[in-house]
């Protein structure tokens, strides 16, 4: 599948994306009928703000590969994006990256008030798996057990949280190896996008294979999209962008490109996209192989 292929294709998933997912932020479900509708408000300016909704769309291709119905997991792959909406209203914090801009607009702090921002985060974050569990309705309880306890570990304290805790805290040292960094974006980056495939392939009841090629699918492309954010960080366009750039070496960040420079990080950018095309081998004949290897180089020569 050539790029502009695959650009269409996640362009049409984020349509089905975001058609579900304004719907149950706008309460028009059970799980959040009863919320304010200030605070709705608020989790949806930043929701349904744009992005590429790279997360779910992985899900919901790791679970068509699986053989699965992917109206089914579409609930669990929305949740997904409202976890990652969460950990970006909380990543442009004042006490974090402080940063204004978000998907093109003022981050929830500035558009609201910092207890709006927080309490919105906390709502997507929470909401997020009430989401999942809905799956249960039409997917065997133990396959979204199963998918849900993923989600909890590469959202947590031993996933993105974790990574962010530790991301802020190595903030301006200057002795941070290669090994370390790697570590940090694993977790903050990384989890997220693996528990993505890995959730789609366990929910659609993808055997030990299957689960293997999307773990390390997901880890190798997470490490990837991670080192790509550090060089468009430096070298991309805050207007395509939708969010500030500089801000990692005006806060003193240590990312790839502040320990390697921009050629090095572009070379371990691409090694890291060809592990993970090397996982999905096996399976380009399924009707998923090819978008998924798509995405991968998509991921490292995007410039939003
Ligand atoms: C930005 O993620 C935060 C990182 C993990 C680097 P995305 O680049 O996927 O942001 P959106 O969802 O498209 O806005
Ligand atoms: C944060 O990494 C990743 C998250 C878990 C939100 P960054 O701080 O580099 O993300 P951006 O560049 O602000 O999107
Ligand atoms: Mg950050
Ligand atoms: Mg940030
Ligand atoms: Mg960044």
């Amino acid at each position: 599948m050539d790029s502009a292929a695959v650009k269409t294709r996640l362009a049409s998933e984020a349509v089905r994306i975001e058609n579900f997912l304004s719907s149950f932020i706008k309460g028009e479900t059970d799980i959040l009928a009863a919320a304010p509708k200030g605070l709705l408000a608020a989790m949806e300016y930043s929701l349904m703000a744009g992005g590429k909704r790279l997360r779910p769309a992985l899900c919901l291709a790791f679970a068509r590969l699986c053989g699965g119905n992917d109206e089914a997991a579409m609930p669990f792959a929305a949740s997904i994006e409202c976890i990652h909406s969460y950990s970006l209203v909380h990543d442009d914090l004042p006490a974090m990256d402080d940063d204004d801009l978000r998907r093109g607009k003022p981050s929830c702090h500035r558009q609201f008030d910092e207890a709006t921002a927080i309490l919105a985060g906390d709502g997507l974050l929470t909401d997020a798996f009430a989401l999942m569990v809905s799956c249960g309705k039409t997917i065997p309880a133990e396959r979204v057990l199963a998918a849900t306890a993923v989600m909890a570990e590469c959202a947590g304290s031993p996933g993105m949280v974790g990574g962010q805790f530790l991301d802020v805290g190595f903030t301006g040292l200057k002795d941070l190896d290669l090994a370390r960094l790697r570590a940090v974006h694993a977790m903050k980056t990384g989890a997220l996008i693996r528990g993505a495939c890995l959730g789609g392939a366990i929910l659609a009841g993808g055997g030990e294979a299957e689960q293997r090629a999307a773990d390390a699918y997901g880890r190798a492309l997470g490490a990837a999209f991670q080192i790509a954010d550090d060089i468009l960080d430096e070298v991309g366009d805050a207007a395509v962008l939708g969010k500030p750039v500089g801000s990692d070496a005006a806060l003193g960040k240590v990312t790839y490109v502040s320990l390697l420079g921009l050629e090095k990080s572009r070379e371990l950018a691409a090694a890291e996209k060809d592990k993970a095309v090397a996982a999905l081998l096996p399976y380009m004949e399924k009707s998923e192989g090819p978008f998924l290897k798509g995405l991968a180089s998509y991921v490292v020569d995007r410039v939003q």
